[in-house]
C-alpha cells in the first residue's frame, strides 16, 4: 500500500485549490496568561503550509488543542495558536470563529491563493470525537466540503479515531503531510532491523499507560531502562520498599512477570532522589533504591543511575527515549531526566525523542534539540506505532 504525499499533491498543482490541512496545534498554554509554553508543534508543521502557500494554495488548517467536551469552550480557543502560527509564517493567518459554521465558510471563501485560515478547535464539535460512525461522519461531510484535497500532517492525533482524521480522508483526495511522512519512516526504522544495540528508555508517571509498550519492545529491544513515577512499581517487584512513592499496586506482579520474561534485559535505579513531600522545596536526600524512608517518596533517578544508564547509552547505536526519568518541572528533581538526555546526545547512535512530556522536557531543559536524531511530536502516537497497532489516521491515508 502505498501513500500518496505533499510532492504527489504539489506535482498535481494546487494554485487556487482549497488545501484542508488536518495539524496537531494542541499546544501547551500556560494556565494563568494563557501563553503558548511551547510552541514546537507550530513549528513542526510549517515545512507542509509554506509548501502550500508557496505553490498558491488556499489553505484551510484545522486541530484539536486540548480536550474540550464537544462544545465550544474559550479556553481551548486556537486564536492564539492562529497569532504563533503567522508570526512563524511570516504573513497573518485568518482566523474562523467556528470550525464548520458561517465563520468557517466565509473566511474560506474569501482566501486568497497562498493565503492561510485556521479554523476553530475541532473538538468544539461532538462530531469531531463521537464513537458514533453516523455522527462522525455528518461533521467529516461538513468538513470535508471546506477543502478540495486533505493533508494529514497532525502525526500527534494520528492514533485516533475521529472525524478529521479517519473520516475525512475518505471524502477527499488525501495525502500525508511532511510531517507525518517523517515521524513515519523514523518510527518504522525502530521496528524494522534497528542497528545493535538498540536501547529503550521509558519513564513518566505510570506503567499501565506504557504496558502495552513494554510487551511489544521487550523481545526486540537489548535493554530497557526504567525511572520516572514508574520505576517504583517495579521496585516494589523486586521487593523493595517504596515508601509513599507512586505505586500502582495492581501492577506489581505483572512488572515481575514482565522482569522474569527477560532476566537482565530490563534496568531499574540503583538509587532515587527520596522527598519529603511533592513540592519543588520539599526536604530531599539521594537513597538507595532498596532504602527509601517509609515517609518519604521518590521524585527523581539518583546520579549512581544516570551514571549506569548512561553507561549503557554510550554503548547502543539506537535509542528510543519517552517519559521523564523524574519530576523535571522542579529543578530540585530534573538532574536524573537532564543526565539521562545528555547521555542520549552524547551516544553515537540513532536517538528518538517519543513526544508529549520528554520533548517538552527537552526543549524547557534548554538541550540542543538538533543533537536528537528525531524527536517525534507525538507521545502517544508514537507509542502505539512501536506497538505495531493499527493507527486509524495512517490506515486512512492508505486506502
Ligand atoms: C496529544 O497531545 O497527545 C495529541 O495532541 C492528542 O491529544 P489527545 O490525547 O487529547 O487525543
Ligand atoms: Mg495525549
Amino acid at each position: 500500500m502505498t501513500i500518496r504525499n505533499l510532492d504527489d499533491l504539489l506535482a498535481e498543482g494546487v494554485s487556487g485549490r482549497r488545501v484542508l490541512v488536518r495539524a496537531d496545534l494542541n499546544v501547551p498554554l500556560d494556565k494563568q496568561t494563557g501563553e503558548i509554553t511551547d510552541d514546537g508543534r507550530i513549528r513542526a508543521v510549517l515545512p507542509t503550509l509554506s509548501a502550500l502557500v508557496q505553490a498558491g494554495a488556499k489553505v484551510v488548517v484545522c486541530s484539536h488543542l486540548g480536550r474540550p467536551k464537544g462544545a465550544p469552550d474559550p479556553q481551548f480557543s486556537l486564536r492564539p495558536v492562529a497569532g504563533r502560527l503567522g508570526e512563524l509564517l511570516g504573513a497573518p493567518v485568518h482566523f474562523a470563529e467556528d470550525t464548520v459554521g458561517d465563520s468557517a465558510r466565509s473566511t474560506v471563501a474569501a482566501l486568497a491563493d497562498g493565503q492561510v485560515a485556521l479554523l476553530e478547535n475541532l473538538r468544539f464539535n461532538k462530531g469531531e470525537t463521537s464513537k458514533d460512525d453516523a455522527e462522525r461522519g455528518t461533521f467529516a461531510d461538513q468538513l470535508a466540503a471546506l477543502g478540495d484535497s486533505y493533508v494529514d500532517d497532525a502525526f500527534g492525533a494520528v492514533h485516533r479515531k475521529h472525524a478529521s482524521v479517519h473520516d475525512v480522508p475518505a471524502r477527499l483526495p488525501h495525502f500525508a503531510g511532511r510531517l507525518v511522512l517523517r515521524e513515519v519512516e523514523v518510527l518504522s526504522r525502530l521496528t524494522g532491523e534497528p542497528e545493535r544495540p538498540y536501547v529503550v528508555v521509558l519513564g513518566g508517571s505510570k506503567v499501565s499507560d506504557k504496558l502495552a509498550v513494554i510487551e511489544a519492545l521487550l523481545p526486540t529491544v537489548d535493554r530497557l531502562l526504567i525511572g520516572g513515577g514508574m520505576c517504583f512499581t517495579f521496585l516494589k517487584a523486586q521487593g523493595h520498599e517504596v515508601g509513599t512513592s507512586l505505586l500502582e499496586k495492581d501492577m506489581v506482579e505483572t512488572c515481575r512477570n514482565l522482569m522474569e520474561r527477560a532476566p537482565g534485559k530490563i534496568m531499574l535505579p540503583v538509587d532515587v532522589v527520596a522527598a519529603d513531600a511533592f513540592a519543588p522545596d520539599a526536604a530531599h536526600d539521594t537513597v538507595p533504591a532498596d532504602g527509601i524512608p517509609s515517609h518519604r517518596l521518590g521524585l527523581d533517578i539518583g546520579p549512581e543511575t544516570v551514571a549506569g544508564f548512561a553507561a549503557v547509552l554510550s554503548q547502543a547505536k539506537t535509542i528510543f527515549w519517552n517519559g521523564p526519568m523524574g519530576v523535571f518541572e522542579m529543578a530540585a528533581f530534573a538532574n536524573g531526566t537532564r543526565g539521562v538526555a545528555e547521555a542520549i546526545t552524547k551516544a553515537d547512535a540513532f536517538s528518538v525523542v517519543g513526544g508529549g512530556d520528554s520533548a517538552a522536557a527537552v526543549r524547557a531543559l534548554g538541550l540542543d534539540e538538533s543533537s536528537f536524531g528525531h524527536i517525534s511530536t507525538g507521545g502517544g502516537a508514537s507509542l502505539e506505532y512501536l506497538e505495531g497497532k493499527t493507527l486509524p489516521g495512517i490506515a486512512a491515508l492508505e486506502n
